[in-house]
């Protein structure tokens, strides 16, 4: 069983960090939320309705967008052309003037610009995950769901994308994000919630979880302290 009874809940406007060792069942809570998945029970409730039968383009209007750890690019365009395509088909959709002019400025805002004519297939590991968040923006997300989008990144990138982040949050989107740069989670998540096999084994703000004897034994080990 992937996840077993896990159960949380997101306040608008806040931006939650979720943690725990590889195969903990992290992506695939988000491939639950996002409707590639569908749970065998329970539910999940978005913005009060019950999205979990729902196909992920249904999701993705309604304002629920997410990034994918293993970068899904549509290799054969460009990078602009790509988060055109989330202009075009997302919460508010947008003619190919208005969705080129909006993607121009999300690549602008995660440091793509110089790159909007290239070849997907060009770009490094760290570009391709900067090209997953501004295909998810372009669809005017209320709730963005961002899983590893800083890993590769050099120590400056992490904290450009860290200030992208929390402008994004000053903004009004509601964010949940997995990353295992523990830095980036204790700094920036108001409430942190744990998983270890398909378990949440704790919720709690960022000095909380780094305090917790079973977070410190499944995931954080004994050195790492806030
Ligand atoms: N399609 C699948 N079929 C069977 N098992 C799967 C499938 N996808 C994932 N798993 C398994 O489910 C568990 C949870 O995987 P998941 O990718 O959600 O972990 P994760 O917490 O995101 O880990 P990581 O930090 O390494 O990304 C793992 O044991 C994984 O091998
Ligand atoms: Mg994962």
């Amino acid at each position: 069983m992937a996840l077993n009874k896990v159960d949380f809940r997101i306040g608008r406007g806040e931006l939650i960090g979720l943690i725990g060792p590889n195969g903990a069942g992290k992506t695939t809570l988000f491939h639950v939320v996002s409707g590639i998945y569908h749970p065998d029970y329970g539910s999940v409730l978005f913005k009060g309705e019950d999205i979990s039968k729902l196909r992920p383009d249904a999701i993705c209007r309604r304002g629920l967008a997410r990034t994918f750890q293993i970068v899904r690019p549509f290799s054969h365009m460009t990078v602009i052309e790509n988060v055109m395509v989330g202009a075009i088909f997302g919460r508010n959709p947008r003619d190919k003037t208005e969705a080129e002019r909006r993607s121009a400025e999300i690549l602008d805002s995660v440091g793509l610009s110089e790159k909007r004519g290239a070849q997907v297939g060009t770009l490094t590991l760290a570009d391709r995950k900067r090209l997953e968040v501004a295909r998810a923006l372009a669809t005017d997300p209320e709730l963005i769901l961002l899983d590893e989008v800083m890993s590769g990144l050099t120590p400056t990138e992490i904290t450009q994308a860290m200030a992208l982040i929390k402008k994004l949050n000053d903004a009004g989107t509601t964010l949940l994000l997995i990353e295992h740069v523990m830095k980036v989670i204790m700094e920036i998540s108001h409430r942190i919630v744990v998983l270890d096999r398909g378990q949440k084994i704790m919720e709690g703000s960022p000095r909380e979880v780094a305090a917790d004897e079973r977070v410190r034994q499944a995931y954080l080990g004994e050195r790492y302290a806030v």
